[in-house]
Protein backbone atom coordinates (compact mmCIF):
# COMPACT_ATOMS: atom_id res chain seq x y z
CA UNK A 1 0.00 0.00 0.00
CA UNK A 2 1.87 3.46 -0.35
CA UNK A 3 2.16 5.81 -3.92
CA UNK A 4 0.91 9.22 -3.25
CA UNK A 5 -0.23 11.18 -0.32
CA UNK A 6 -1.99 14.26 -1.07
CA UNK A 7 -3.05 17.13 1.30
CA UNK A 8 -6.43 17.86 -0.15
CA UNK A 9 -6.82 21.15 1.76
CA UNK A 10 -9.30 22.63 4.07
CA UNK A 11 -11.48 19.27 4.40
CA UNK A 12 -8.52 17.41 5.91
CA UNK A 13 -8.60 14.39 3.92
CA UNK A 14 -5.17 12.76 3.30
CA UNK A 15 -5.31 10.19 -0.09
CA UNK A 16 -3.14 7.68 -0.93
CA UNK A 17 -3.73 4.76 -3.54
CA UNK A 18 -3.00 1.22 -3.10
CA UNK A 19 -2.28 -2.16 -5.07
CA UNK A 20 -4.77 -4.02 -4.00
CA UNK A 21 -7.01 -3.67 -0.95
CA UNK A 22 -9.39 -6.43 0.80
CA UNK A 23 -12.33 -5.10 2.82
CA UNK A 24 -13.79 -6.98 6.02
CA UNK A 25 -16.66 -3.90 6.24
CA UNK A 26 -19.45 -3.53 4.58
CA UNK A 27 -18.06 -3.61 0.75
CA UNK A 28 -16.83 -6.98 0.97
CA UNK A 29 -13.63 -8.51 -0.43
CA UNK A 30 -12.10 -6.27 -3.36
CA UNK A 31 -9.04 -5.74 -5.38
CA UNK A 32 -7.78 -3.57 -7.66
CA UNK A 33 -6.16 0.35 -8.02
CA UNK A 34 -7.76 2.79 -5.24
CA UNK A 35 -7.18 5.81 -4.09
CA UNK A 36 -8.23 6.20 -0.27
CA UNK A 37 -9.38 9.15 1.36
CA UNK A 38 -8.61 9.76 4.71
CA UNK A 39 -11.74 11.49 6.07
CA UNK A 40 -11.97 13.51 9.74
CA UNK A 41 -15.06 11.54 11.71
CA UNK A 42 -17.07 14.51 11.32
CA UNK A 43 -16.87 14.96 7.53
CA UNK A 44 -16.91 10.98 7.00
CA UNK A 45 -19.76 10.15 9.27
CA UNK A 46 -21.05 12.49 6.84
CA UNK A 47 -19.69 10.78 3.50
CA UNK A 48 -20.54 7.61 4.61
CA UNK A 49 -24.54 8.50 4.93
CA UNK A 50 -24.16 9.65 1.24
CA UNK A 51 -22.04 6.59 -0.38
CA UNK A 52 -22.72 3.80 2.37
CA UNK A 53 -21.97 0.99 0.42
CA UNK A 54 -18.28 1.87 0.26
CA UNK A 55 -16.27 2.01 3.97
CA UNK A 56 -14.38 0.62 6.56
CA UNK A 57 -13.54 1.18 9.86
CA UNK A 58 -9.68 1.84 11.08
CA UNK A 59 -9.38 2.86 14.74
CA UNK A 60 -11.09 6.03 15.05
CA UNK A 61 -10.78 7.12 11.37
CA UNK A 62 -12.77 6.78 8.85
CA UNK A 63 -11.50 5.43 5.55
CA UNK A 64 -13.70 5.76 2.24
CA UNK A 65 -12.66 4.57 -1.44
CA UNK A 66 -13.69 4.27 -4.66
CA UNK A 67 -12.03 2.70 -7.47
CA UNK A 68 -9.99 4.71 -9.89
CA UNK A 69 -9.95 1.96 -13.09
CA UNK A 70 -11.31 4.43 -15.71
CA UNK A 71 -8.81 5.28 -18.48
CA UNK A 72 -11.03 7.51 -20.46
CA UNK A 73 -12.13 11.22 -19.54
CA UNK A 74 -14.65 10.12 -17.01
CA UNK A 75 -16.59 13.35 -15.96
CA UNK A 76 -19.81 11.27 -14.86
CA UNK A 77 -17.71 9.12 -12.69
CA UNK A 78 -16.01 12.42 -11.03
CA UNK A 79 -19.74 14.00 -10.64
CA UNK A 80 -20.74 10.84 -8.80
CA UNK A 81 -17.85 10.83 -6.78
CA UNK A 82 -18.09 14.18 -5.63
CA UNK A 83 -21.67 13.53 -5.03
CA UNK A 84 -20.37 11.40 -2.30
CA UNK A 85 -17.55 13.30 -0.91
CA UNK A 86 -18.97 16.88 -0.89
CA UNK A 87 -21.16 18.43 1.70
CA UNK A 88 -25.12 18.26 1.43
CA UNK A 89 -26.24 21.75 -0.07
CA UNK A 90 -23.31 22.39 -2.25
CA UNK A 91 -23.25 22.33 -6.04
CA UNK A 92 -21.52 19.52 -7.68
CA UNK A 93 -18.82 21.08 -10.07
CA UNK A 94 -19.74 19.21 -13.29
CA UNK A 95 -18.14 20.71 -15.84
CA UNK A 96 -14.53 21.20 -16.89
CA UNK A 97 -12.32 22.41 -20.08
CA UNK A 98 -9.70 20.56 -21.36
CA UNK A 99 -6.61 21.68 -22.86
CA UNK A 100 -4.20 19.22 -23.80
CA UNK A 101 -3.66 17.28 -20.73
CA UNK A 102 -4.87 20.07 -18.37
CA UNK A 103 -8.07 19.67 -16.93
CA UNK A 104 -9.37 23.53 -16.04
CA UNK A 105 -11.91 24.22 -13.95
CA UNK A 106 -13.99 27.39 -13.05
CA UNK A 107 -14.67 26.68 -9.41
CA UNK A 108 -17.09 28.81 -7.81
CA UNK A 109 -16.59 30.74 -4.29
CA UNK A 110 -18.11 27.80 -2.32
CA UNK A 111 -16.09 24.98 -3.80
CA UNK A 112 -12.74 26.89 -2.78
CA UNK A 113 -12.71 25.09 0.73
CA UNK A 114 -12.67 21.78 -1.17
CA UNK A 115 -10.63 22.77 -4.32
CA UNK A 116 -7.99 19.89 -3.94
CA UNK A 117 -10.43 17.31 -3.21
CA UNK A 118 -12.32 18.24 -6.07
CA UNK A 119 -9.14 18.81 -8.15
CA UNK A 120 -7.42 15.19 -6.96
CA UNK A 121 -11.22 13.05 -7.36
CA UNK A 122 -10.90 15.20 -11.31
CA UNK A 123 -7.67 13.97 -11.84
CA UNK A 124 -8.35 10.18 -10.71
CA UNK A 125 -11.36 9.44 -12.51
CA UNK A 126 -9.45 11.36 -16.13
CA UNK A 127 -5.92 9.86 -15.54
CA UNK A 128 -4.71 9.18 -18.13
CA UNK A 129 -5.71 11.48 -20.60
CA UNK A 130 -5.63 14.35 -17.99
CA UNK A 131 -2.29 15.05 -16.04
CA UNK A 132 -2.71 18.27 -14.61
CA UNK A 133 -5.69 20.07 -13.07
CA UNK A 134 -5.95 23.60 -12.84
CA UNK A 135 -8.57 26.55 -11.10
CA UNK A 136 -8.87 29.89 -12.75
CA UNK A 137 -8.12 31.95 -10.24
CA UNK A 138 -9.08 35.65 -11.82
CA UNK A 139 -10.98 36.45 -14.78
CA UNK A 140 -8.40 37.36 -17.99
CA UNK A 141 -7.49 41.16 -17.73
CA UNK A 142 -3.83 41.25 -18.63
CA UNK A 143 -2.98 42.41 -22.35
CA UNK A 144 -1.39 38.81 -23.05
CA UNK A 145 -4.73 37.37 -22.19
CA UNK A 146 -3.46 34.69 -20.28
CA UNK A 147 -5.54 33.17 -17.07
CA UNK A 148 -4.43 33.16 -13.96
CA UNK A 149 -4.37 29.91 -12.98
CA UNK A 150 -3.83 27.75 -9.50
CA UNK A 151 -2.06 24.56 -9.95
CA UNK A 152 -4.60 22.27 -7.35
CA UNK A 153 -3.63 18.25 -8.53
CA UNK A 154 -1.23 16.91 -10.34
CA UNK A 155 2.53 17.14 -12.12
CA UNK A 156 1.99 20.72 -12.19
CA UNK A 157 3.28 21.43 -15.97
CA UNK A 158 1.10 23.73 -17.97
CA UNK A 159 3.24 23.23 -21.08
CA UNK A 160 0.92 20.89 -23.21
CA UNK A 161 0.17 19.51 -26.55
CA UNK A 162 -3.52 20.28 -28.25
CA UNK A 163 -4.61 18.98 -31.62
CA UNK A 164 -6.80 20.76 -33.49
CA UNK A 165 -8.52 20.14 -36.87
CA UNK A 166 -5.34 17.11 -37.25
CA UNK A 167 -2.82 20.28 -36.64
CA UNK A 168 -0.98 20.33 -33.66
CA UNK A 169 -0.06 23.38 -31.33
CA UNK A 170 2.00 23.57 -28.08
CA UNK A 171 1.19 25.76 -26.05
CA UNK A 172 1.84 27.07 -22.43
CA UNK A 173 -1.26 27.95 -20.68
CA UNK A 174 0.25 30.19 -18.01
CA UNK A 175 2.13 32.65 -20.70
CA UNK A 176 0.01 32.38 -23.47
CA UNK A 177 -4.01 32.18 -24.49
CA UNK A 178 -5.91 29.55 -25.66
CA UNK A 179 -9.58 28.56 -26.21
CA UNK A 180 -10.45 25.34 -27.47
CA UNK A 181 -14.22 26.60 -27.98
CA UNK A 182 -12.87 29.33 -30.86
CA UNK A 183 -12.12 25.66 -32.96
CA UNK A 184 -15.66 25.91 -34.87
CA UNK A 185 -15.38 29.38 -35.38
CA UNK A 186 -11.89 29.18 -36.66
CA UNK A 187 -12.93 26.59 -38.68
CA UNK A 188 -15.76 28.56 -39.91
CA UNK A 189 -13.19 31.11 -41.58
CA UNK A 190 -11.03 29.01 -42.78
CA UNK A 191 -13.52 26.59 -45.07
CA UNK A 192 -16.59 28.59 -45.53
CA UNK A 193 -14.47 32.41 -46.10
CA UNK A 194 -11.24 32.08 -47.18
CA UNK A 195 -10.34 30.86 -50.73
CA UNK A 196 -7.19 29.34 -51.48
CA UNK A 197 -6.03 32.73 -53.36
CA UNK A 198 -6.44 34.52 -50.07
CA UNK A 199 -3.51 36.66 -48.01
CA UNK A 200 -4.47 36.58 -44.40
CA UNK A 201 -3.51 39.06 -41.73
CA UNK A 202 -3.95 37.58 -38.18
CA UNK A 203 -3.28 40.77 -35.81
CA UNK A 204 -4.22 38.99 -32.70
CA UNK A 205 -2.64 35.61 -33.40
CA UNK A 206 -1.72 34.12 -30.18
CA UNK A 207 0.08 31.03 -30.62
CA UNK A 208 -1.35 30.21 -34.07
CA UNK A 209 -4.75 28.45 -34.51
CA UNK A 210 -6.57 31.02 -36.88
CA UNK A 211 -3.22 31.57 -38.71
CA UNK A 212 -1.85 28.16 -39.05
CA UNK A 213 -5.16 26.47 -39.89
CA UNK A 214 -5.28 29.24 -43.02
CA UNK A 215 -2.08 29.14 -43.95
CA UNK A 216 -3.03 25.27 -44.74
CA UNK A 217 -5.33 26.79 -47.25
CA UNK A 218 -4.44 30.04 -48.62
CA UNK A 219 -1.79 31.53 -49.95
CA UNK A 220 0.22 33.48 -47.32
CA UNK A 221 -0.63 34.40 -43.91
CA UNK A 222 1.17 37.61 -42.05
CA UNK A 223 0.81 36.62 -38.27
CA UNK A 224 1.32 38.73 -35.31
CA UNK A 225 1.18 39.07 -31.18
CA UNK A 226 2.47 41.48 -28.83
CA UNK A 227 2.87 38.91 -26.25
CA UNK A 228 6.59 37.66 -27.28
CA UNK A 229 5.73 33.68 -26.00
CA UNK A 230 2.96 33.36 -27.97
CA UNK A 231 4.82 34.27 -31.20
CA UNK A 232 7.59 32.22 -29.74
CA UNK A 233 5.11 29.30 -29.60
CA UNK A 234 3.49 30.25 -33.01
CA UNK A 235 7.10 29.80 -34.50
CA UNK A 236 7.50 26.15 -32.84
CA UNK A 237 3.87 25.19 -34.40
CA UNK A 238 4.30 26.66 -37.30
CA UNK A 239 7.53 24.62 -37.75
CA UNK A 240 5.43 21.64 -36.54
CA UNK A 241 3.09 21.68 -38.43
CA UNK A 242 5.48 22.07 -41.58
CA UNK A 243 4.08 25.53 -42.57
CA UNK A 244 7.18 27.84 -41.69
CA UNK A 245 7.35 28.73 -45.40
CA UNK A 246 4.05 29.78 -45.69
CA UNK A 247 3.62 32.67 -42.63
CA UNK A 248 5.37 35.90 -41.75
CA UNK A 249 5.59 36.28 -38.15
CA UNK A 250 5.50 39.61 -36.48
CA UNK A 251 5.94 40.77 -32.46
CA UNK A 252 4.63 44.53 -32.01
CA UNK A 253 1.25 45.91 -31.06
CA UNK A 254 -1.46 45.38 -33.96
CA UNK A 255 -1.52 49.04 -35.14
CA UNK A 256 2.05 49.15 -35.96
CA UNK A 257 1.80 45.51 -37.29
CA UNK A 258 -0.85 46.98 -39.84
CA UNK A 259 0.98 50.17 -40.39
CA UNK A 260 4.17 48.23 -41.24
CA UNK A 261 2.06 45.82 -43.49
CA UNK A 262 0.69 48.29 -45.45
CA UNK A 263 3.42 51.12 -45.83
CA UNK A 264 5.76 48.32 -46.70
CA UNK A 265 6.16 47.20 -50.33
CA UNK A 266 4.45 43.68 -49.17
CA UNK A 267 4.93 41.12 -51.95
CA UNK A 268 1.31 39.76 -51.13
CA UNK A 269 -1.52 42.66 -50.99
CA UNK A 270 -3.73 41.18 -48.15
CA UNK A 271 -7.38 39.99 -49.21
CA UNK A 272 -8.32 38.86 -45.33
CA UNK A 273 -7.99 40.50 -41.99
CA UNK A 274 -8.77 38.97 -38.71
CA UNK A 275 -8.92 40.86 -35.61
CA UNK A 276 -9.68 38.46 -32.86
CA UNK A 277 -9.57 40.57 -29.68
CA UNK A 278 -12.66 40.67 -28.59
CA UNK A 279 -12.84 43.38 -25.85
CA UNK A 280 -10.44 46.11 -27.65
CA UNK A 281 -10.71 44.70 -31.54
CA UNK A 282 -13.18 47.48 -32.64
CA UNK A 283 -11.35 49.93 -31.23
CA UNK A 284 -8.56 49.35 -33.05
CA UNK A 285 -10.27 49.81 -36.42
CA UNK A 286 -9.18 53.38 -37.00
CA UNK A 287 -5.99 52.18 -38.00
CA UNK A 288 -7.66 51.63 -41.30
CA UNK A 289 -8.36 55.19 -41.85
CA UNK A 290 -6.29 56.74 -44.60
CA UNK A 291 -4.31 53.50 -44.24
CA UNK A 292 -3.96 53.47 -48.63
CA UNK A 293 -3.56 57.15 -49.08
CA UNK A 294 0.20 57.24 -50.31
CA UNK A 295 0.30 53.55 -51.62
CA UNK A 296 0.82 52.66 -55.24
CA UNK A 297 -2.36 52.31 -57.08
CA UNK A 298 -2.27 48.48 -57.31
CA UNK A 299 -2.54 47.97 -53.69
CA UNK A 300 -5.71 50.54 -54.29
CA UNK A 301 -7.52 47.65 -56.06
CA UNK A 302 -7.64 45.57 -52.92
CA UNK A 303 -9.87 46.24 -50.49
CA UNK A 304 -9.54 43.48 -47.47
CA UNK A 305 -12.41 42.13 -45.67
CA UNK A 306 -11.96 42.93 -42.15
CA UNK A 307 -13.38 40.11 -39.66
CA UNK A 308 -13.66 41.67 -36.22
CA UNK A 309 -14.60 40.13 -33.44
CA UNK A 310 -16.24 41.86 -30.46
CA UNK A 311 -18.84 41.64 -27.06
CA UNK A 312 -21.92 42.54 -26.70
CA UNK A 313 -24.14 42.62 -23.65
CA UNK A 314 -27.05 44.92 -25.64
CA UNK A 315 -30.61 43.66 -26.29
CA UNK A 316 -29.78 43.82 -30.01
CA UNK A 317 -25.88 42.94 -30.12
CA UNK A 318 -25.42 43.02 -33.79
CA UNK A 319 -26.85 46.99 -33.66
CA UNK A 320 -24.74 47.60 -30.81
CA UNK A 321 -21.41 46.30 -32.53
CA UNK A 322 -22.54 47.61 -35.70
CA UNK A 323 -22.67 50.86 -33.80
CA UNK A 324 -18.95 50.82 -32.53
CA UNK A 325 -17.19 49.99 -35.46
CA UNK A 326 -18.94 53.11 -37.57
CA UNK A 327 -17.79 55.28 -34.63
CA UNK A 328 -13.75 53.13 -34.64
CA UNK A 329 -13.60 53.96 -38.73
CA UNK A 330 -15.07 57.23 -38.41
CA UNK A 331 -18.17 56.73 -41.30
CA UNK A 332 -20.78 54.02 -41.23
CA UNK A 333 -20.19 50.97 -43.21
CA UNK A 334 -22.75 49.04 -45.58
CA UNK A 335 -23.34 45.31 -45.76
CA UNK A 336 -22.11 44.17 -42.25
CA UNK A 337 -22.17 40.89 -41.75
CA UNK A 338 -23.17 39.32 -38.34
CA UNK A 339 -22.10 36.12 -36.74
CA UNK A 340 -22.78 35.05 -33.06
CA UNK A 341 -19.86 33.11 -32.40
CA UNK A 342 -20.72 31.62 -28.98
CA UNK A 343 -22.62 33.46 -25.72
CA UNK A 344 -19.53 33.58 -23.12
CA UNK A 345 -21.93 34.80 -20.17
CA UNK A 346 -25.51 34.78 -19.49
CA UNK A 347 -26.77 37.75 -21.84
CA UNK A 348 -23.18 38.20 -23.37
CA UNK A 349 -22.68 37.34 -26.84
CA UNK A 350 -18.92 37.26 -28.80
CA UNK A 351 -20.07 38.45 -32.16
CA UNK A 352 -17.72 38.39 -35.86
CA UNK A 353 -18.75 41.19 -38.12
CA UNK A 354 -17.59 40.49 -41.17
CA UNK A 355 -17.17 43.60 -44.04
CA UNK A 356 -14.90 45.00 -46.88
CA UNK A 357 -13.21 48.02 -45.88
CA UNK A 358 -14.73 51.00 -47.32
CA UNK A 359 -12.33 52.71 -50.13
CA UNK A 360 -13.56 55.74 -48.58
CA UNK A 361 -11.91 54.72 -45.07
CA UNK A 362 -9.08 53.52 -46.82
CA UNK A 363 -7.87 56.88 -48.53
CA UNK A 364 -9.04 59.21 -46.13
CA UNK A 365 -6.98 61.49 -43.52
CA UNK A 366 -5.89 58.86 -40.75
CA UNK A 367 -6.91 60.33 -37.58
CA UNK A 368 -4.50 58.51 -35.00
CA UNK A 369 -1.22 58.72 -34.16
CA UNK A 370 0.48 55.31 -34.92
CA UNK A 371 3.34 54.41 -33.04
C1 LIG B 1 -8.10 36.69 -27.49
S1 LIG B 1 -6.42 36.31 -27.82
C2 LIG B 1 -6.59 35.51 -29.41
C3 LIG B 1 -5.39 34.74 -29.83
C4 LIG B 1 -5.62 33.81 -31.03
N1 LIG B 1 -6.22 34.51 -32.13
C5 LIG B 1 -6.45 32.60 -30.62
O1 LIG B 1 -7.59 32.47 -31.06
O2 LIG B 1 -5.93 31.78 -29.86
C6 LIG B 1 -5.80 37.89 -28.22
C7 LIG B 1 -4.31 37.97 -28.48
O3 LIG B 1 -4.02 39.34 -28.79
C8 LIG B 1 -2.76 39.68 -28.24
N2 LIG B 1 -2.76 41.15 -28.08
C9 LIG B 1 -3.33 41.88 -27.10
N3 LIG B 1 -3.14 43.20 -27.32
C10 LIG B 1 -2.44 43.29 -28.48
C11 LIG B 1 -1.95 44.38 -29.26
N4 LIG B 1 -2.14 45.66 -28.86
N5 LIG B 1 -1.29 44.12 -30.39
C12 LIG B 1 -1.08 42.84 -30.80
N6 LIG B 1 -1.50 41.76 -30.11
C13 LIG B 1 -2.19 41.98 -28.97
C14 LIG B 1 -2.66 38.90 -26.96
O4 LIG B 1 -1.32 38.68 -26.60
C15 LIG B 1 -3.41 37.59 -27.33
O5 LIG B 1 -2.52 36.59 -27.74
Amino acid sequence: METRLTDLGQLGVLSFSVGAWHTRGAAGSWSGPAVVYFVPEEQAWHVFLRMATTFVCAGSSMMLYYIAESAAVNLEASVIVLEALLPEGIIIPTGFETVGHIAHLNLRDEHLPYKKLIAQVVLDKNKPKIQTVVNKTDAIQNDYRTMQLEVLAGNGSLRTMVIESGLHFQVDLGAVYWNSRLATERQRLVNDIFRDSDVVCDMFSGVGPLAISAAKKVKYVYANDINPTAVEYLERNMVLNKLERKIEVFNMDARRFISSIYSSQHVHPVTQIVMNLPNDAAEFLDVFRGILRNSQSGLRCVMPMIHVYGFSKAEDPEHDFNERINVALGENVDSVEMHRVRLVAPGKWMICASFTLPESVAISQPNHISS
